[in-house]
């Protein structure tokens, strides 16, 4: 596995992968790498891709200054994990490198509108225009590829996706599968921060994501499991909607078809998401 930091390093291997006729799979992350990372790394190998992973804690994307500090960082073990998964360039671009200005506010975002608005969006104010600016930068530098990201973050594919489209990228968005622990918890850096009984608490959201995708449910009747389930496990819910997948619009009463629940809930202080697919009908 190769190391860089430099913008133009990183491109020129890029350039040099595509002329020798393979093609470039880049993996964005922010570090602290898990499971759920190496399988992006893993797919794009599956792929036959020379794989990039870019390292990059953006603060951008970050609209709580906390949130930002208390970030995990592991710069050794991560590069262990990148090169046992596969990874053949690993990059770790600076700030200054990224965003030269920063903390002054950098004159140009990628803003998508629709998608990126409920949910995530509403939660989180600006944090998709910091995200979508950032991976539309990795891309820029890092030219024609294919990107893997997690379904985990399914709103963040949706908003890469839209941007992507609409500005004509010559990328071709992967959404990977969600890698869970053994008990369902879908991994995540932020699930270090957990108590041992919120931890058991949060398997509940996991759990009802996992009997919704058993059966047909009506929209109506999806909903209100959540809502039960999730208030019953006391797992403070900040969101929890079933939606189309491809424009996050609420699933139309009386359509039938596979929506994807959405779900945002609080433990211990620690904001989870997860999601998962559903078949919809129309009911009795
Ligand atoms: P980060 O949270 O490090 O995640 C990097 C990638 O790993 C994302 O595509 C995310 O969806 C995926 N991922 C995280 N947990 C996963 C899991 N349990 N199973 C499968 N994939 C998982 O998401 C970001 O970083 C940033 O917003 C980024 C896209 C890098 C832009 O800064």
């Amino acid at each position: 596995m190769e190391s860089v930091s430099s913008l133009e390093e990183w491109r020129r291997w890029c350039e040099a992968v595509r002329r020798s006729g393979r093609t470039v799979g880049l993996v964005p992350t922010m570090g602290a790498l898990h499971a759920g990372h190496s399988s992006l790394v893993r797919a794009a190998v599956d792929a036959g891709d020379a794989v990039v992973m870019s390292i990059f804690v953006n603060p951008r994307q970050f609209e709580d200054v906390g949130d930002l500090s208390s970030y995990p960082s592991t710069p050794e073990e991560d590069a262990t994990v990148a090169e046992a998964s596969g990874v053949d360039l690993l990059v770790r671009p600076s700030l200054r490198q990224m965003w030269p200005r920063y903390p002054e506010p950098t004159p140009t975002t990628v803003r998508v509108s629709g998608v990126s608005e409920p949910f995530e969006g509403e939660a989180r104010p600006g944090h998709f225009d910091g995200v979508a600016s950032v991976v539309a930068k990795l891309l820029t530098v890092t030219g024609p590829c294919r990107l893997y990201m997690g379904e985990k973050d399914f709103q963040q594919v949706a908003v890469v996706r839209q941007f992507v489209d609409d500005l004509g990228f010559a990328v071709d968005v992967r959404a990977c599968p969600t890698v869970r622990d053994e008990d369902g918890l879908a991994l995540s850096s932020r699930n270090r921060r957990l108590s041992a009984p919120g931890r058991v608490r949060a398997l509940a959201l996991s759990r009802v994501l996992q009997i919704l995708a058993r059966d047909e449910w009506t929209p109506g009747a999806v909903r209100q499991h959540l809502r039960s389930v999730l208030s019953e496990a006391d797992l403070p819910l900040e969101y929890a909607e079933v939606v189309r997948p491809d424009t996050l619009e609420p699933w139309p009463d009386g359509s039938e078809g596979v929506g994807r629940i959405l779900v945002a809930v609080r433990v211990d202080g620690v904001r989870l998401i997860d999601n998962g697919p559903v078949i919809l009908v129309k009911g009795a």
